[in-house]
C-alpha cells in the first residue's frame, strides 16, 4: 500500500510538528492542510466545507489521515458554539465519511479535557466527563471519528508546547512574556498539568502509523500520549525563569482553581496502549522549553 498521509490543521502549533515529522521520512508521501496560514506547500482547505473536503481526498487518497485542525481554546469556544460546531464536528463528519469511502484510517487529535480530573490517572477505556464546550466537542468529535469507522483511532494528548510562531502560540510559552519582562505573574498554583513538546507526540504519531499500515487490527481505538512531569502553571513558570537564569521573585502562585470556562484538575493520562506499539521518548521539560523559548528571549 503506498503510505500516504494528509494531514490536517498543518499550520498550527500542533499539525506543523506532525506535517514535519512526516516530511523527514522519505517513504511517505505527505500532504499538509492549512486555511488562513495556507502557505509554501500547504494546500489552503476550508474543512467546514463538504465539497473541499471530498475533492482533497479522493484526489490525494490519503492511506492515513491526522486530523488535527479544531478550535482549542475553552474560552473562544464558549464564545463561538456555531464555529466551533462547524469546525469540531461537522468538519470531522466530513473526513471522516470521506476517509471511509477510499478506506483511509483517521487518527482523531483528542485532549485530556474529556476528563473531568477527579480521579486521575485515566486509562484509555476511562468513562470521559468534559466539564466544559471545549472538552464536550472534542468528545463528541472522537464519536463521530468512532463511528463512522470502528478502524478509526483517537489520539488524546494533553496541554501542549513546541516550535511556535509567537509566544502566546502555546498556553505554556504565554508565562514566558511577562517572565521576560521581570513584570509580576500570578500563575495558576491549581490544576496538575503535563506539559508535552508537540515533536515527541509527533515522533510518536509517525511510528503508530507505520504499525497501522503493517498491523491494522493492532492499531484502533483510542490511544493516549502525555510527558509524565507533573506541573502546574506556576512550577512551569519558575522552570522557564530558571531556564534563562531570570528572577522568580515576581512569579506569584494562585492556589484557586482558574477563571473563565471549568477547567479539570488533574488530567494525568495513562499511555500503555501506545507505549505497548511504540518507543516514544520524553523530552524532559526544562530541556524542551528552553530550546524552544531561546529564539525569543531577549536580555
Ligand atoms: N494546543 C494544545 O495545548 C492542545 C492540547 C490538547 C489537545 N490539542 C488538540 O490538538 C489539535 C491541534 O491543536 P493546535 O494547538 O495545533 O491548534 P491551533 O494551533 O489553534 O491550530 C488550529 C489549526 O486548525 C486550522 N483550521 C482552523 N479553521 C480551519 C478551517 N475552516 N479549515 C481548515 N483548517 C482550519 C488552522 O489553520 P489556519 O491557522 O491556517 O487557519 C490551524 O492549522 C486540536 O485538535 C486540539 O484540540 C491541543
Amino acid at each position: 500500500m503506498t503510505k500516504r498521509v494528509l494531514v490536517t490543521g498543518a499550520s498550527g502549533l500542533f499539525g506543523r510538528a506532525i506535517y514535519k515529522e512526516f516530511l523527514r521520512d522519505d517513504s511517505w508521501e505527505t500532504l499538509g492542510l492549512a486555511f488562513s496560514r495556507a502557505k509554501d506547500k500547504l494546500k489552503k482547505v476550508d474543512i467546514t466545507d463538504e465539497s473541499q473536503v471530498k475533492e482533497v481526498i479522493n484526489s490525494f487518497k490519503p492511506s492515513v489521515i491526522i486530523h488535527s485542525a479544531a478550535e482549542r481554546k475553552p474560552d473562544a469556544v464558549e464564545n463561538d458554539p456555531e464555529g466551533t460546531k462547524n469546525l469540531n464536528l461537522s468538519a470531522t463528519e466530513y473526513i471522516c465519511q470521506a476517509a471511509k469511502s477510499i478506506g483511509a484510517w483517521v487518527l482523531y487529535i483528542s485532549t485530556d479535557y474529556v476528563f473531568d480530573g477527579t480521579f486521575p490517572p485515566y486509562e484509555e477505556d476511562a468513562k470521559p466527563n468534559p466539564l466544559n464546550k471545549y472538552g464536550q466537542s472534542k468528545l463528541d468529535g472522537e464519536k463521530i471519528a468512532l463511528q463512522a469507522s470502528s478502524d478509526n483511532s483517537v489520539l488524546r494528548v494533553p496541554i501542549l508546547y513546541g516550535d511556535i510562531e509567537y509566544l502566546s502560540e502555546s498556553a505554556v510559552t504565554v508565562l514566558f512574556e511577562k517572565i521576560m519582562a521581570g513584570s509580576e505573574l500570578i500563575a495558576s498554583d491549581y490544576e496538575k498539568r503535563y506539559p508535552t513538546h508537540c515533536g515527541d507526540i509527533a515522533d510518536a504519531i509517525r511510528q503508530l502509523a507505520d504499525k497501522r499500515l503493517q498491523n491494522p487490527e493492532k492499531v484502533c481505538g483510542v490511544f493516549h500520549w502525555s510527558s509524565k512531569e507533573e506541573m502546574t502553571k506556576y512550577d512551569m513558570s519558575v522552570a522557564m525563569a530558571s531556564a534563562f537564569s531570570l528572577s522568580t521573585e515576581n512569579i506569584k502562585p494562585d492556589r484557586s482553581p482558574s477563571k473563565g470556562a471549568p477547567r479539570p484538575y488533574n488530567t494525568h493520562l495513562s499511555c500503555k496502549r501506545m507505549e505497548a506499539l511504540v518507543s516514544g521518548r520524553r523530552t524532559p521539560f526544562s530541556e524542551g522549553i528552553k530550546a524552544v523559548l531561546q529564539p525569543y528571549f531577549k536580555k
